[in-house]
C-alpha cells in the first residue's frame, strides 16, 4: 500500500464508530448511562458507594474526602487490611479453590495458584518480614521477575502496614541503590534471577552491586528461579525458602488507616533525580477495583491476562490489586513475547482460555510487524474485551488489535491514567460506550477532567493540556520527602488542577484524543523515561562533554530515544559502548537507539540547547525558525547525518 492510500485509511478510521454489540450489552455490567448520571449527582457519594460495595471495611470512614488542596484523603478515619480484601475474604466466602493465578514460565512450566495458596504463603511471608523486624509504617523493596512471589511480597508487605517499593528487574544497580536509598528501605526482597529470551538474566548479582551502598538495608531475601550462582553474604543474605520453611503460618490481618501508605512507586521527573510516588490504602483500592471491575466488566468466570510487568503501575493496580481484590482468576507470564515463537501470547491466550487481554500499544505494533498468521494459528474466540495502556493507540493499530485479536467482536477499552493517577482515568466502559478507533473517549463516572488553554480556560472543542479537576480516590498522595515538588510538579501549572503533562484534543463529539507528553517526559515502549535522566547518565562517561536527549516518533516503540553528543577534547568512545553505559546508569529500556556524535549542539546565544530543533531533525522534519542559533552550520551537519541514519534503516 502506498503511503497516500494510507493516509485516506486512516482518515476514514478516525470517523469510524464502533458501539457495543446487542449480544455484549446483553450480558455488560453497564450500559447506557445511568452510572454517570449517578456520579454527575454526587461524585463523593458516589465513590462512598463504590467502597462499601466492593471493600470490606473493619471500620466505616467519618468523612468521605477532605480536600486541602493539593493535599487529599479519603475515607478518612475508616480502617481495612488491603491484604484481607485481596485474600482472606475470598477465601472465607468459600472461593478458597478459585484460581488467582495461573501462572506461565517462559520456559514453559507453569504453576496453579488458588486464593487460598496465595492467602498461605503470603501469611507466612508476612511472618518472614516480622521476623526480620519489619514493622508497620517501614518500606520494604522488591527487585524481582515475574514471578507469583512478587505478588506474595507485595501482599505481605501490605497485611502488616509495610509500604513496598518495587524496582522493575530491569533497572540497573544505580538505580536500585537510589531507590533503596531514596526510600531508606530495610529488607530487599529479590531473586538469584529471571528468564528472559530463552535465557537466565541475574538479579541477585546486580542487587550485590546496589546494595553496596544502601545503608538503611539490614536483609536479603532471595527467591530461587533462575537457578544462576550467586553468593550469599552471611547474616544478610537469606534464602526465601529456607526461611518459610519455618515461618508460622497464621498471621492475621490488621486493621490499618485508610491512608497508611500502601507503597512508593519511582518514575522519572523533568529533572533527573526520580520521584517516589507515594499511594495510600483505602482510596487506592476502591478505584483500581472499581476501574478493574467495570473497564473490563468483569465476570466471575473470567480469565483475565494483563501483559504488564509488576515493576510498573499498571502491574501493581491491573495484576495485583484491582484483580485480587475482585477475587478475579489471571494469568500471569514470566517472559517476553517471541520465546520461542513469535505467537507465544496467542498460545497462552488459547492455553487459558483468556477471555479480558490488557496490552501496550508498543507490543500491538511489534505483532503488526510480525504479521497476521501468528494471531491466525491460535484459537482466540475466548476473548471478550480488549485494553490498551501506555501510551496513545494509533488507529491503525487500534483497527489491527480489533480484526486480528478481538475477531473484530470485542470491544477496546483504551484507558489513559498515570503512576500518579493509581487507577484509570479516562476509558470507554465496553458496555456503554461507542468507542472511535483511537480515541480513550471519556472520563470514567467520579473523574473530574477539563483540556485547557494556555491560560487554564476550559476548552470544549480542539486541543490543549489535560487536567483533573478534582481529587479522585487513588490519586497520589504525594512525593515522598518531598511536598514542595508535588505542589509544584502537579498543581504548580494550573491554578486549582491537576496538570497531568499530557496534550489532549477534543473531537466535535467531545470525544477526547490524547496527543502524549508535553514536557521533557519521553515515551517508550510505554515506559516514562525524562530526557535529564538520560543526559546526566551520557554526561558521566568521562569522555562525554556536553549531551542532549530527545524522544522522536518511532514506529514501534512510539517514541525512541536520540541523543547528540560532544566529546571532551581528544577523547574517543564507541557508539555502542556508551549506550551500554547508559544501559548500566540507568537500564537497559534508557539505552538510546542512536547516538550522534557532534563537534556542537545547536544552542541559542544565551547558550541554551534547542532541543526542538533536535527532535525536528531526529524527525526529519523541516527547520522552522533557527535565526536564534548561535550557529547554523550544526544544525545543518546534523541533518544531513540524519538522513544518511534514516536512508541505511
Ligand atoms: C501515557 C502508565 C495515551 C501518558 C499507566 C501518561 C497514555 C503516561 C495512555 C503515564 C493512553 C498512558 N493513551 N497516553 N491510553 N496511557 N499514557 O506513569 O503520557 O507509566 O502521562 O503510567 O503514559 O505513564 P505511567
Amino acid at each position: 500500500m502506498s503511503d497516500s492510500a494510507n493516509t485516506i485509511d486512516a482518515l476514514q478510521w478516525e470517523n469510524r464508530r464502533f458501539p457495543p454489540s446487542e449480544e455484549f450489552k446483553q450480558q455488560a455490567l453497564v450500559t447506557g448511562t445511568f452510572m454517570y448520571d449517578d456520579a454527575a449527582a454526587d461524585d463523593e457519594g458516589f465513590w462512598a458507594r463504590q467502597a462499601a460495595d466492593l471493600l470490606d471495611w473493619n471500620s466505616e470512614w467519618s468523612t468521605i474526602c477532605e480536600w486541602n488542596l493539593p493535599f487529599a484523603k479519603w475515607f478518612v478515619g475508616g480502617t481495612l487490611n488491603v491484604s484481607y480484601n485481596c485474600l482472606d475474604r475470598h477465601v472465607l466466602a468459600g472461593r478458597g479453590d478459585k484460581v488467582a493465578f495461573h501462572w506461565e514460565g517462559e520456559p514453559g512450566d507453569s504453576r496453579t495458584i488458588t486464593y487460598a495458596d496465595l492467602l498461605a504463603e503470603t501469611q507466612r511471608f508476612a511472618n518472614v518480614l516480622k521476623g526480620l523486624g519489619v514493622t508497620t509504617g517501614d518500606r520494604v523493596n522488591i527487585y524481582l521477575p515475574m514471578i507469583p512471589e512478587a505478588a506474595v511480597a507485595m501482599l505481605a508487605c501490605a497485611r502488616i502496614g509495610a509500604a513496598h517499593s518495587v524496582v522493575f528487574g530491569g533497572f540497573s544497580a544505580h538505580s536500585l541503590r537510589d531507590r533503596i536509598n531514596d526510600a531508606e528501605a530495610k529488607v530487599l526482597i529479590t531473586a538469584d534471577g529471571g528468564y528472559r529470551r530463552g535465557e537466565v538474566f541475574a538479579l541477585k548479582p546486580v542487587a550485590d552491586e546496589a546494595l553496596a551502598d544502601t545503608p538503611s538495608i539490614t536483609d536479603v531475601v532471595v527467591v530461587r528461579r533462575g537457578g544462576n550462582d550467586v553468593e550469599m553474604q552471611d547474616g544478610r543474605d537469606h534464602w526465601y525458602h529456607d526461611l518459610m520453611a519455618t515461618a508460622d503460618a497464621d498471621c492475621p490481618a490488621e486493621p490499618m488507616d485508610s491512608e497508611q501508605l500502601l507503597f512508593l512507586l519511582y518514575t522519572s521527573g523533568t529533572t533527573g533525580k526520580p520521584k517516589g510516588i507515594m499511594h495510600t490504602s483505602g482510596g487506592y483500592l476502591t478505584q483500581v477495583a472499581f476501574t478493574h471491575k467495570y473497564v473490563f466488566d468483569l465476570h466471575d468466570d473470567d480469565v483475565y491476562w494483563c501483559t504488564a510487568d509488576v515493576g510498573w503501575i499498571t502491574g501493581h493496580s491491573y495484576i495485583v490489586y484491582g484483580p485480587l481484590a475482585n477475587g478475579a482468576t489471571q494469568v500471569m507470564y514470566e517472559g517476553v513475547p517471541n520465546f520461542p515463537g513469535n505467537d507465544r501470547f496467542w498460545a497462552i491466550i488459547a492455553k487459558y482460555g483468556v477471555t479480558k487481554f490488557y496490552t501496550a500499544p508498543t507490543a500491538i505494533r511489534t505483532f503488526m510487524k510480525w504479521g497476521t498468521q501468528e494471531p491466525a494459528k491460535h484459537d482466540l474466540s475466548s476473548l471478550q474485551v480488549l485494553g490498551s495502556v501506555g501510551e496513545p493507540i494509533n488507529p491503525e493499530a487500534w483497527m489491527w488489535y480489533h480484526e486480528h485479536i478481538g475477531g473484530g467482536r470485542c470491544p477496546i477499552v483504551d484507558t489513559w491514567w498515570q503512576t500518579e493517577t493509581g487507577g484509570v482515568m479516562i476509558s470507554p466502559l465496553p458496555g456503554a460506550t461507542t468507542t472511535k478507533p483511537g480515541s480513550a473517549t471519556f472520563p470514567l463516572p467520579g473523574i473530574g477532567m477539563e483540556v485547557v488553554d494556555e491560560n487554564g480556560a476550559r476548552i470544549e472543542r480542539g486541543g490543549g493540556y489535560l487536567t483533573l479537576t478534582r481529587p479522585w480516590p487513588s490519586m497520589l498522595r504525594g512525593i515522598w520527602g518531598d511536598p514542595q515538588r508535588y505542589a509544584e510538579t502537579y498543581w504548580g501549572r494550573f491554578d486549582g488542577r491537576y496538570f497531568a503533562g499530557d496534550g489532549a484534543k477534543l473531537d466535535d463529539d467531545g470525544y477526547l484524543w490524547l496527543l502524549g507528553r508535553v514536557d521533557d517526559v519521553m515515551n517508550v515502549s510505554g515506559h516514562r523515561i525524562s530526557t535529564t535522566e538520560v543526559e546526566s547518565a551520557l554526561v558521566a562517561h568521562p569522555s562525554v562533554a556536553e549531551a542532549a536527549v530527545v524522544g522522536a516518533n518511532d514506529a514501534t516503540t512510539g517514541q525512541a530515544i536520540i541523543a547528540y553528543v560532544t566529546l571532551r577534547g581528544g577523547a574517543t568512545v564507541d557508539e555502542q559502548d556508551l549506550r551500554q553505559f547508559v544501559g548500566e546508569e540507568i537500564g537497559h529500556i534508557a539505552k538510546p537507539k542512536t547516538i550522534y556524535f557532534t563537534q556542537e549542539l545547536p544552542k541559542t546565544r544565551s547558550g541554551k540547547i534547542m532541543r526542538r530543533l533536535l527532535r525536528d531533525v531526529a524527525e526529519g522534519r523541516n527547520l522552522g525558525d533557527t535565526s536564534t542559533l548561535a550557529d547554523a552550520n550544526v544544525v545543518a551537519e546534523l541533518q544531513r547525518r540524519a538522513a544518511e541514519t534514516a536512508s541505511e534503516d
